[in-house]
């Protein structure tokens, strides 16, 4: 017996059926480390086992100590703290702060921070003409994903990784500029002029000056529209390994520079089956017209014709905690702007499926994006427009994850192995010969 792990029970014992030989692998926080696996061979001059494990869904990348989510007890919290006390009591760029720094800002940090942000929100004069560039209907995700990807060659200083003030200084400019590229993604698309940031707004009043400001002087939004936006942004803030934070870690262990480490994370929220689920929800809403409708619907989804959107989740397997806040802020929402039939139909969709053994047996619950398109909506935004509201969310996320791979003395470039099934050793035959 290969003797890994002496005398531990923390341990795996392996039996290769191929040599019959015994191997003891160490169990560390639940996982083994994969790279053990490679001294089980069947001789010394073949490859050591690996693992296969397509969308990495048993497989932990890396130590993290910023997000945790308990997927059956429905629990998430940023550094520690519930998400439902951040939502509650805290700001989006209190939350930003703490998930980039680890811990909640003194009073004068706070301060600080928000004078960065703030005065960090106007991008080079050139971003606006590469903005102005797109055609008139380009899709502001697209829009977006460019302008991350082009700051890296407003700040070249950016590719100093190594640096933590300039680390810090591409992490605050990142966090201040996204609203203002989100929102003239938006104002392209309508043919409306870019709107400057106004940096006597807080972080989320001034985006949505620039998104909706007209010919007034200044721009004010009410109030309970403002925090209803902060506390979705909070509350998209991070989720831990998902597909565009792993993005933005995968693309950041080649050392490249943050704003392209983040260009690649909204690539991948870009994609329907990460960012898009919340329209999805819409059109299924507006589908089913009314609530006497419900029924059948419901029918048609356990009869496998269709998928109740905004319902399941691969890590949740009890009610989404974010879920449960946003419904509350959509109520606070629709006080302001009237209410949408819709969520007439979303509450009572929500108590039929609750109700149903089909969901019940399947642990299926209401997630992020069961009512977080309704909210988006009442604000007059186009669907198109949901991811990026996401994606400004997400980014303290994004380089709180980077900040920490970068500093962490285990993480190597990424680099899977694969399992080769394509053809070996052909002989090649050129062209003039081949088509002779
Ligand atoms: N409606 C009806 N049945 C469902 C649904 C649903 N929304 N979700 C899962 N199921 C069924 C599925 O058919 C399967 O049934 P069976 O065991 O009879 O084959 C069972 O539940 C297990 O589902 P699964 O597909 O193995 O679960 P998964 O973890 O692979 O998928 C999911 C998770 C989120 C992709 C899926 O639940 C889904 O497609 N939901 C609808 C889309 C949606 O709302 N997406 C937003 C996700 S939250 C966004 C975020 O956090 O970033």
């Amino acid at each position: 017996m290969t003797d890994v792990a002496a005398n531990s029970t923390d341990s795996l014992t392996v039996r290769d059926n191929r040599t019959g030989q015994e191997y003891d692998i160490p169990i560390t926080d639940g996982t083994i480390n994969a790279k053990d696996l490679g001294q089980i061979r069947t001789g010394d001059d073949q490859p050591g086992l690996a693992t296969y494990d397509p969308g990495f869904v048993n497989t932990a990348s890396c130590r993290s100590a910023v997000t945790y989510i308990d997927g059956d007890k429905g629990i998430l919290e940023y550094r520690g703290y519930p998400i439902e006390q951040l939502a509650e009591k805290s700001s989006f760029l209190e939350v930003a702060y703490l998930l980039i720094h680890g811990a909640l800002p003194t009073k004068d940090e706070m301060d600080a921070w928000v004078h960065e942000i703030t005065y960090h929100t106007f991008v080079h004069e050139n971003v606006k003409s590469f903005m102005e560039g797109f055609r008139y209907d380009a899709h502001p995700m697209g829009m977006l994903m460019a302008s991350v990807g082009a700051l890296s060659t407003f700040y070249p200083d950016a590719r100093n990784i190594k640096d933590a003030d300039n680390r810090h200084m591409q992490i605050v400019r990142m966090i201040a500029k996204m609203p203002t590229l989100g929102a003239w993604s938006f104002r392209h698309a309508q043919g409306k002029p870019f709107i400057y940031p106004d940096n006597d707004l807080s972080y989320t009043a001034n985006f949505l000056s620039m998104l909706f400001k007209m010919s007034e002087k200044k721009y004010g939004a009410d109030e309970r529209l403002v925090k209803a936006l902060d506390v979705l942004f909070i509350l998209h803030a991070d989720h831990e390994q998902n597909c565009s934070t792993n993005a933005v870690r995968s693309v950041g262990s080649s050392e490249v520079d943050p704003y392209s480490a983040v260009a690649a994370g909204v690539a991948a929220l870009y994609g329907p089956l990460h960012g898009g689920a919340n329209e999805a929800v819409l059109r299924m809403l507006r589908r089913i017209g009314s609530t006497s409708e419900i029924p059948a619907f419901i029918e048609g989804v356990k009869n496998g014709n269709e998928k109740l959107m905004g319902f399941g989740h691969r890590v949740y397997k009890n009610y989404d905690p974010r879920a449960k806040i946003i419904k509350k802020s959509a109520e606070d929402v629709f006080e302001v702007t009237g209410t949408n039939p819709l969520l007439d139909i979303a509450k009572e969709l929500e108590k039929i499926a609750l109700e149903d053994d089909y969901f019940v047996q399947r642990k299926l619950y209401p997630n992020v994006d069961f009512y977080s398109g309704l909210i988006y909506e009442a604000f007059q935004f186009p669907p198109e427009m949901f991811t990026v509201l996401f994606a400004i969310g997400r980014t303290p996320g994004w380089l709180a994850q980077w900040l920490e791979l970068v500093q962490d003395k285990e993480q190597k470039i990424a680099r899977p192995k694969q399992i080769y099934t394509g053809d070996r050793q052909l002989t090649f035959v050129p062209a003039s010969e081949r088509w002779a």
